[in-house]
């Protein structure tokens, strides 16, 4: 079977570590005899440089055609003054809206090889945990109405966050499938003590819960589960909420992992098409220098062959491949000091890996 994928390499370490996942994946499609082909397009900062626009609408439709989309990063130090609109960012939230991905999973797992990476005190994180945050991508406060204005007290600028009831529907029923497949705990995080949107938000979660009585389901208040992250992140499967909400807690529960270098994200829509990303940034810092941990990119590809092609076993292959580099302790040095005493390079890391499928 042929695959088509669009590569949106983007800025910084994005071009390594992407590049490593196409390797990956070639190497995937010799063993288990798939067809997949990359087209380049522009994103971020490197689109900027060379039309202009963080998204060109070259890049869009030829996302379109494709079967799937995987990203590196984008954004970096020399594109940091631009104004709003033609901000590397900008190109992300675009792409978002223009494929139709409501639903961001992020999961995330402390890697039992990599437990000294944790921050978390080691009885706190002595269990393990292996969470899921399905965050809302296309509404709430990043897509409402804002502004300046003159106000009371002179010049104002405002945001606005608006939710309907189908936003809140399609991510809710995403949410209590994922958990179907999980270990079937549910908690949607708001702040229904404040917020109209999340109270509106939780009256729908608790409607979509009488569809699902095998899912044992909870609200949580945002503030409240920021701390019940660090406290006990092991009393968590999947956790639901909206783009803002998602965007914070995503990067507290990934810090807690110790290694966010590890960490792949899917986005989807009603379509097979998906956008499939690591969690991590650009950084600029260790571009072009093959220091890179290409882990979550590679993590990421897999994450596209089990949402988006439906090749699970395919997919099982990368992330043992995965487990198995790094309990022969081979680490970028983004995990050194949790294991061996010498870091491998980025494209060390992808030669290990490429052995182990
Ligand atoms: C993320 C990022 C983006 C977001 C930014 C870069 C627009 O932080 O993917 O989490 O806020 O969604
Ligand atoms: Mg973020």
């Amino acid at each position: 079977m042929k695959y088509n994928i669009a590569l949106l390499r983007g800025d910084g370490i994005g071009p390594e570590i992407v590049d490593s996942a196409v390797l990956v994946l070639e190497k995937i499609g010799k063993k288990f005899g798939h067809d997949f082909c990359f087209t380049p397009y522009l994103i971020g900062g490197c689109a900027i440089d060379k039309t202009g626009e963080p998204l060109p609408a070259e890049t869009i439709d030829g996302c379109l055609a494709s079967d799937s989309v995987l990203l590196g990063a984008v954004g970096g130090p020399k594109w940091d003054n631009l104004s709003g609109d033609i901000r590397p960012e900008k190109a992300l939230l675009g792409i978002r809206a223009a494929l139709g991905l409501f639903t961001n999973l992020r999961p995330a797992k402390l890697y039992s090889s990599l437990k000294e990476a944790s921050p978390l005190r080691e009885d706190i994180v002595k269990e393990g945990f292996d969470l899921m945050i399905v965050r809302e991508l296309t509404g709430g406060i990043y897509f409402g109405e804002r502004g300046r204005r003159e106000g009371k007290y002179g010049a104002e600028a405002y945001d606005t966050e608006a939710y309907s009831r189908m936003e809140i529907e399609r991510i809710g029923r995403v949410a209590f499938e994922t958990a179907m497949k999980r270990k079937k705990r549910l908690v949607s995080i708001d702040k229904a003590n404040v917020l109209e949107t999340s109270r509106l938000w939780r009256e729908i979660m608790h409607e979509l819960s009488a569809d699902y009585p095998e899912v044992e389901y909870s609200d949580m208040l945002v503030d409240n589960a920021a701390m019940q992250l660090v406290k006990n992140p092991c009393q968590f499967d999947v956790i639901v909420t909206s783009n803002m909400f998602g965007d914070i807690l995503s990067d507290e529960a990934s810090q807690i992992t110790g290694s966010i270098g590890m960490l792949a994200s899917a986005s989807l829509g009603n379509t097979k098409r998906g956008l499939y990303e690591p969690i991590h940034g650009s950084a600029p810092d260790i571009a072009g220098q093959n220091k890179a941990n290409p882990i979550a990119t590679v993590l990421s590809a897999a994450m596209m062959l089990r949402y988006s092609f439906d090749l699970k076993e395919e997919a099982d292959c990368i992330e043992k491949a995965v487990d198995a580099v790094l309990e022969n302790g081979f680490r970028t040095a983004d995990l050194i000091g949790t294991g061996s005493a010498e870091a491998v390079s980025c494209s060390e890391m992808t030669e290990k890996i490429l052995e182990m499928i």
